[in-house]
């Protein structure tokens, strides 16, 4: 087996403990595997416990798996992978159905779930659970699960995936409170460490949220694609030096309205679905009525709701509203846009593989391509439970998914070379300054250009991390790269990719931006060969 056990041997090591992290521990654990969960801060701390809309199912009597899979195509624009999102839509009844027999508590009227709607759906098909705690019960009961079946280490930053011979074989952590290091050694290694937000100046992503599983993955050579589709999220309550905190669509959904502050509801001129339109064109129309009223924010409406009905129904987001002074019931409440969902991430295919063997990748640190350029609402907890059981089965359920893992492509690109000038940003904040501007909302090639060489060179100015937050920061420093360069190489506006000089969807960019380390390309070739890739 593997060399690198300085510290144990586990049959699967997983990084992260979000939903899909501890859905995969949860599930390997009943196949008999031995566990190693290794999550960076406390073991609820990750996006997954601030999910307020809920699960994306078609279990509505007038829905069906095959629209839940329609309206995923149609909010991708373009680029969904079909197989994979009739993967994830067919496949959500179970899953949810598991975390039922797991005991999350879902909401129900009668004893039937409850379904919400949300922009872009076109029935009601959201389950819930606490109104807008959907996040929080999942990852109480999950966690509470895990503590009990695996085991877990946390306060713990996976730092290096070890690769021998083109196979993951382990993973190198540190220790954020007594600077520890330790390395483990691993049957297969999953990835499941959440997104990158923590690259924008303005997001709904918690701090942990800063892309360590991309630059990872990476380092160790496996393949990056879709890193130029962030989707912003056009509704956070921002508030000046207090953490971002997300408006759910669902309010939406229950039909609150968005006003200009000159007091002009603008979402007819932007797109017939109104208010229910895709993020993108939401976000999109915002930045356009912020630019023209000259306001930081636009207005959401639901005051036709009474104040009853939005503490049961929304119980966290009206708490916080009137926390900061805001009564949703009788105030219109000023939102923005943040940066809160990742599409782009580690290619895998649709059993979690990775390009390199024994790495897997699943939730939002994975591109299964099933989001394609635009994420539909709630599609993402669902993703993480489906892919994770897929992954599941294919190490442990013999002959499910035999075959070869995901080819590498063929066109892979690279990165600018680092330029060493030991140029470094201040902080992270210059990073997440410089995306919000450049590599934002609205983009140009200009920006995007001068984004990619600045960034360059700061990458070749970092020093080797010694504390979290300089791992941090070489995170977030490999995905903003891989960001500004993806969306500087595409010439075209797609889902939440947007530019300026080149405003139109071209079919010639129905295709998707993948990078590869050259420096990794020799462990990776190894792995290659191996596994009879191509
Ligand atoms: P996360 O839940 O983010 O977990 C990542 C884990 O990895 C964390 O435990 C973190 O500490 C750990 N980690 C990261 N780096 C390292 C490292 N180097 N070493 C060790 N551990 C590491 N989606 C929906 O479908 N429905 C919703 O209603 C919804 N609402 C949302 C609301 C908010 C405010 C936000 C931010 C997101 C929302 N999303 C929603 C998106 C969804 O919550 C996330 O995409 C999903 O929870 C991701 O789960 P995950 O397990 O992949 O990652
Ligand atoms: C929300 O509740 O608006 C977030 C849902 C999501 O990101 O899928």
């Amino acid at each position: 087996m593997s060399s690198v056990s300085t510290d144990g041997h586990y049959d699967l090591v997983v990084v992260g403990s979000g939903l899909a992290g501890l859905f995969a521990a949860l599930k390997a654990r009943e196949h008999g595997a031995s566990v190693l969960v290794i999550t960076k801060g406390a073991i609820d701390e990750g996006s997954t416990k601030y999910a307020q809309g809920g699960i994306a199912v078609a279990l509505g009597a007038d829905d069906s798996p095959a629209d839940h899979l329609r309206d995923t195509i149609d909010a991708g624009a373009g680029l969904v992978d079909e197989e994979a999102a009739r993967i994830l839509c067919f496949e959500a009844p179970d899953r949810v159905d598991d975390l039922v027999q797991w005991g999350v508590p879902f909401d129900r009227v009668d004893g039937a779930i409850t379904l919400g709607r949300e922009a872009a759906h076109s029935a009601s098909r959201i389950v819930h659970a606490g109104g807008d705690a959907t996040g929080r019960e999942i990852e109480l009961t999950l966690s509470a699960l895990a503590q009990r079946e695996v085991t877990v280490l946390d306060h713990t930053l996976a730092t290096r995936i070890v690769v021998e011979d083109g196979r993951a074989t382990g993973v190198e952590t540190f220790t954020s409170t007594n600077r520890e290091r330790h390395a483990f050694g691993a049957g297969n290694v999953v990835l499941a460490t959440g997104g990158a937000g923590q690259m924008y100046r303005t997001t709904t992503n918690p701090a942990v949220s800063t892309g360590d599983g991309v630059a990872l993955a990476y380092a160790a050579g496996a393949e990056i694609m879709d890193m130029e589709f962030t989707q912003f999220h056009p509704t956070a309550l921002v508030l000046p030096g207090e953490p971002v905190f997300l408006i759910s669509e669902a309010v939406r959904g229950e039909g609150a309205k968005l006003y200009a502050t000159d007091g002009v509801r603008f979402m007819d001129k932007y797109d017939a679905r109104l208010e229910l339109a895709p993020r993108d064109i939401v976000t999109r129309a915002e930045h356009a009525e912020m630019a023209r009223t000259g306001a930081d924010h636009v207005l959401l409406d639901i005051t036709d709701r009474g104040a009853d009905w939005l503490a049961a129904r929304f119980p966290q987001i009206y708490a916080r509203c009137l926390e900061a002074g805001l009564d949703m019931a009788r105030d219109r409440t000023p939102v923005s846009p943040a940066a809160h969902y990742t599409m782009g991430g580690v290619r895998t295919n649709t059993w979690g593989e990775t390009t390199v063997a024994g790495l897997f990748a699943v939730g939002e640190v994975a591109c299964t391509g099933v989001h394609g350029a635009n994420r539909l609402a709630s599609n993402s907890l669902l993703e993480t439970m489906v892919f994770a059981q897929r992954m599941v089965e294919r190490l442990f359920d013999a002959g499910v998914g035999a075959g070869a893992p995901p080819a590498r492509s063929a066109d892979a690109l690279t990165l600018l070379p680092a330029l060493g000038d030991h140029a470094i940003p201040s902080s992270a904040d210059e990073v997440r300054e410089l995306m919000w501007d450049q590599v934002g909302i609205i983009r140009t090639g200009p920006g995007l250009r001068d984004a990619a060489v600045r960034l360059a060179r700061w990458w070749g100015g970092m020093p080797e991390p010694i504390s979290r937050e300089g791992y941090e920061l070489r995170s977030i420093l490999t995905c903003a790269r891989l960001a500004a360069e993806a969306a500087l190489r595409r010439e075209e506006s797609r889902g939440a990719h947007y530019r300026e000089d080149f405003p139109d969807t071209l079919d010639a960019w129905r295709r998707h931006l993948v990078f590869r380390e050259p420096d990794a390309r020799i462990q990776a070739d190894i792995a290659g060969r191996r596994e009879g890739v191509a």
